[in-house]
């Protein structure tokens, strides 16, 4: 029994330590589950997001974006620019307005540049079928983090801020949050971006700052798509970065 219990306990540790896997056909952002093809649908997966061909060329937040997005729009955000801690708080980088171009709770969840179909284009947009209709989708309130049901639209006063270099202060950074080369276990940080060799807090971030793919990958099949995969069991997620 012995050597038995010793096997379960190696697998456990082991299960803990593998990232989940992406495949976003398995998620809610596999968007073509409530579009009908017959109707001005598709059964497409990423063509909601992303286009082989004809993306929108102006925006390079996201690649082969399939959407128009007005990057000049100003959003209201945490802190009113700085933290408690003294960061400072600046405007969603583009890959958070990649987000927010569905999340602000104002833009067309439906709307694509390049539909699927030869000869569908249009840079101002196309709304494809969802739920039902080719009218605009707007996120309902519960999932429009760029919108506070008080404060009105483009609103991230309420959200953990993003737009902020990590440590923004090196020569004096808030001293409960972590070094950039901490290694990240478990995790799914979409290969080593930062280049350091192994997954770790540096991975997260793009163009130093905190962004919402920092906590989440849009196409992880993981609750939440938060890439610590474990949802935020026993807030394993908040300290990564945060000592406290
Ligand atoms: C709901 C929107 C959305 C959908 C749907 C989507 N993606 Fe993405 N994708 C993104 C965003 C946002 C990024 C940028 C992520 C980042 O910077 O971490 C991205 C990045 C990527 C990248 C480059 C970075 C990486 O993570 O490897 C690839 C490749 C990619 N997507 C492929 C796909 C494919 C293939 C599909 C369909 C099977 C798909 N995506 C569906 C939003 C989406
Ligand atoms: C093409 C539109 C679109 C884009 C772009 C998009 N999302 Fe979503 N997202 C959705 C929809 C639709 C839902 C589900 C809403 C519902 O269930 O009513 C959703 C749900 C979510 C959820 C909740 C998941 C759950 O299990 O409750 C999270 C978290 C999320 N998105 C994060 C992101 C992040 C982060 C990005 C950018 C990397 C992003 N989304 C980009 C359309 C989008
Ligand atoms: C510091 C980490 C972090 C950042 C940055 C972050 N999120 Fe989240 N997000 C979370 C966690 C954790 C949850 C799960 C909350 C829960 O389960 O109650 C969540 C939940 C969500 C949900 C589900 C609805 C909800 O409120 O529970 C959506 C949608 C979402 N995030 C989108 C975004 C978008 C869009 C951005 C960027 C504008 C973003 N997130 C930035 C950590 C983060
Ligand atoms: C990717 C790293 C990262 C993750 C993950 C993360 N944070 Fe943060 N968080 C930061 C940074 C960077 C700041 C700005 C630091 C500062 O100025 O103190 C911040 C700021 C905050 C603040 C505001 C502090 C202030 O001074 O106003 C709170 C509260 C907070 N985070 C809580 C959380 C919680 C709760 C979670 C988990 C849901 C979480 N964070 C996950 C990086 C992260």
């Amino acid at each position: 029994m012995r050597w038995l219990r010793g096997g379960l306990v190696a697998v456990v540790i082991f299960g803990s330590a593998t990232a989940a896997t992406e495949d976003i056909r398995a998620t809610v952002h596999n968007l073509s589950t409530y579009s009908d093809p017959a109707a001005g649908g598709t059964n497409e997966v990423c063509v909601f997001c992303h286009t082989p061909h004809g993306a929108n060329s102006n925006f390079s937040g996201a690649p082969l974006w399939n959407k128009p997005i007005d990057t000049t729009v100003t959003f209201q955000v945490y802190g009113g620019g700085q933290t408690i801690g003294g960061t400072t708080v600046g405007q969603p980088g583009d890959t958070s307005r990649a987000c927010l171009s569905c999340h602000d709770g104002v833009s067309g969840v439906n709307v694509v540049i390049n539909a699927p179909g030869s000869g569908n284009y249009d840079p101002n947009g196309i709304y494809l079928n969802y739920r039902g209709s080719t009218a605009p989708w707007r996120m309902p309130l519960l999932f429009a983090v760029g919108k506070n049901g008080a404060g009105g639209n483009y609103d991230l006063r309420d959200d953990h801020p993003i737009g902020m270099v990590y440590r923004g202060n090196e020569t004096n950074p808030p001293a409960s949050l972590k070094p950039t080369s901490t290694p990240l276990t478990g995790w799914n940080t979409s290969g080593d971006p930062d280049g350091s060799g192994g997954p770790s807090i540096g991975d997260l971030l793009r163009n130093g700052k905190v962004e919402c793919v920092s906590c989440h990958n849009p196409h992880l099949n993981a609750p939440r798509f938060l890439r610590s995969g474990d949802g935020n069991a026993n807030s394993n997620l908040c300290m990564a970065c945060h000592d406290k």
